[in-house]
């Protein structure tokens, strides 16, 4: 599908002699093709590490270099990255054809990092994206409600997952190329620079050297809600118990919970991490799954110290789409998953038959269909077959955004999400430990699947939270039913206004606002609004959070189901657009 990148200078395409020596005379882009590495232990790592590393020191201080390889590669290679690069972005990116190897999910993302040489955030242009139509009821995938005027007409701002367009992994990557040369038509650059290194650095085939645990594993026979610290409680639990561990830590990432600080020095995050991830990897039973899910920088530094105690297993993506914060929104969750020696049995494969709840979380909703529940019905009746078996990339379970589903907790997972990873990893009867419960999803979810379970808990309230979830389960209440009780605790930190009722609706002002600005040719502001708008200044100051929402819909040309050629008109428009706020400005000037 096409992308429209905004006022971008498109970078000329040069064709290397494919080696990473190089001579860096200006300020390029640098696009490294490497090959799919299915293991660890396929990569020629110590000479390829150490000359990618000093290509990267030897560049241009304004340089940005991509590499597309697999999942694998990616973690395995940023986790000895050279402290002159910083790592921008993690974009997972769609196989057209998933790849199968023995007890694993289809295999169906490739990894493409990009790396500066920069600090600063990222540099690139706006680059948007094309909706996307059911093909049984032919409306947008996502359901954009009464809030269409402030969609882009093109499409939505593209995430670090891309599921749009599609590679093999043994194809010359056009697709990927081609969106590159506009996310970065931006000044300095003019070039990007391909160096294609799938030849020179094959897949090499070692034995495979999986770590040797042949321990006698401990039996627990009971479920345990437990409130305190996970360190010290994890030591209290024998080694070799648990059949299934997961984690979904705090981030670190300023999120306001109820007795822990989310914004602690970076270091001490990652020591004290590597202190419960150790743990786990001593209570997990030989042949069984940890899996911690966390945003991939994170994850990287998680493999790094796992990896000398476990061994790696799979890089599961969760497309989790969270508020459209950056130019290139933030999607991607990384469920990084390790064994402890080979693994095995992997249930998911070996199960006999699946209860109904574990059926339905191992198949996804195809792509490109959508959720809504008339059209579900509909293809129901028509029996179109609408549902396919889960692989390694998740884009089917969404985040818990509406209140009447959530608890009093920030950062509750979908019961979904963790009905999938237990359904996998886990029989019934099996032990499931969570050594950061929160709400309970973990715990709860195990419950339901009978499986027995260890939820830790730092906070108290969360923990009654939990405790008090269970017993509704246990008397026969869903607790993951919907509610009507809001909770305290927010789950973003967009700042609401009080309830109030609103003598002209938003949207009637913000498509004023436009017209105002269609006007004039730019942007209006507040004194402009107050001089033109047919509405009292008032309601502008008191029915939005600030001044960008008042004018989002005249930043935008509204969506509207186009057709493609449509698309490409818009980056006229655009131009146009800001041809007419240049002459603006400088008529303004002149009046001054
Ligand atoms: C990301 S949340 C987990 C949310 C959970 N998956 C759910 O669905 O509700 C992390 C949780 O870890 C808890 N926590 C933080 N530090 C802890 C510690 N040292 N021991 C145990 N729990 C801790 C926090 O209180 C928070 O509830």
């Amino acid at each position: 599908m096409a992308h429209l990148s905004e006022y971008t200078n498109r970078l000329e395409l040069i064709h290397t002699n494919n080696t990473l020596t190089q001579q860096f005379t200006e300020n390029d882009v640098w696009f490294i093709n490497l090959p799919y590495y299915e293991q660890k232990y396929n990569i020629p790592a110590s000479i390829l590490y150490m000359e990618l590393n000093s290509f990267i020191e030897k560049a241009n201080k304004n340089a940005t270099i991509i590499i597309l390889s697999s999942p694998i590669f990616a973690a395995d290679f940023l986790s000895g990255l050279s402290p002159f690069a910083n790592l921008k972005l993690w974009v997972s990116i769609k196989l057209k054809k998933t790849l199968k190897f023995e007890s694993k999910l289809p295999q169906h993302h490739m990894a493409l990092i990009v790396l500066t040489k920069y600090q600063k955030s990222l540099q690139h242009t706006k680059t948007r994206i094309g909706y996307t139509y059911c093909p049984s009821c032919e409306r947008t995938t996502k359901d954009y409600g009464g809030k269409k005027h402030l969609y882009h007409e093109f499409g939505t701002l593209m995430s670090d997952v891309w599921r749009d367009i599609t590679i093999n992994t043994n194809e010359y990557p056009e697709v990927i190329i081609n969106r590159i040369q506009d996310l970065f038509g931006i000044k300095p650059y003019k070039k990007l620079n391909i160096i294609d290194l799938r030849a020179a650095y094959k897949a090499i085939n070692q034995n495979y050297r999986i770590k040797k645990v042949e321990q006698p594993t401990n039996k627990i026979d009971s479920s345990l809600l437990i409130n305190g610290d996970c360190l010290t409680k994890l030591k209290r639990i024998p080694s070799n118990s648990i059949d299934f561990c997961f984690a979904d830590p705090p981030y670190n990432i300023k999120k306001k919970y109820q007795n822990w600080n989310d914004d602690i020095n970076i270091r001490e995050y990652f020591d004290w991490c590597d202190k419960w991830l150790s743990e786990l990897a001593r209570i997990i039973k030989p042949g069984k799954i940890v899996a911690i899910l966390n945003i991939p920088q994170w994850t990287i530094r998680h493999y790094k110290h796992l990896i000398k105690e476990l061994d790696f297993y799979d890089w599961i993506v969760w497309e989790g789409l969270s508020l459209p914060v950056r130019m290139i929104m933030p999607a991607h969750y990384s469920i990084v998953c390790f064994s402890k020696g080979k693994p095995k049995n992997i249930p998911v494969f070996t199960r006999e038959k699946h209860s109904i709840i574990e059926y339905q979380s191992l198949n996804t909703i195809k792509e490109f269909y959508c959720s809504r529940a008339n059209c579900i019905k509909k293809r129901g009746k028509q029996k179109i077959k609408d549902q396919e078996y889960a692989t390694n990339l998740w884009w089917d379970i969404h985040r818990l955004k509406h209140n009447s589903k959530r608890v009093d907790h920030p950062t509750q997972l979908p019961p979904k999400f963790m009905q999938r990873l237990i359904s996998l990893f886990t029989y019934e009867g099996d032990i499931v430990l969570d050594p950061f419960n929160g709400s309970g999803t973990t715990t709860l979810v195990a419950e339901q699947l009978k499986r027995k379970y260890i939820g830790i808990e730092l906070s108290e309230y969360y923990y009654e939270i939990s405790q008090n979830r269970h017993m509704e389960l246990k008397g026969g209440i869903d607790p993951f039913r919907k509610n009507d009780k809001v909770p305290k605790a927010k789950n973003s930190y967009v700042v609401r206004l009080k309830k109030q009722t609103y003598e002209v609706d938003k949207k009637t002002l913000q498509l004023e606002v436009k017209q105002i600005a269609n006007k004039i040719g730019k942007i209006p502001n507040r004194s402009e609004i107050k001089e033109l708008s047919k509405y009292p200044i008032k309601y502008f100051d008191n029915y939005f959070i600030n001044w960008s929402e008042v004018t989002a819909a005249a930043r935008t040309t509204g969506m509207q189901q186009v057709e493609n050629k449509k698309q490409y008109e818009m980056m006229k428009q655009l131009k146009l657009f800001e041809e007419r706020k240049v002459e603006y400005e400088t008529k303004g000037k002149k009046n001054n």
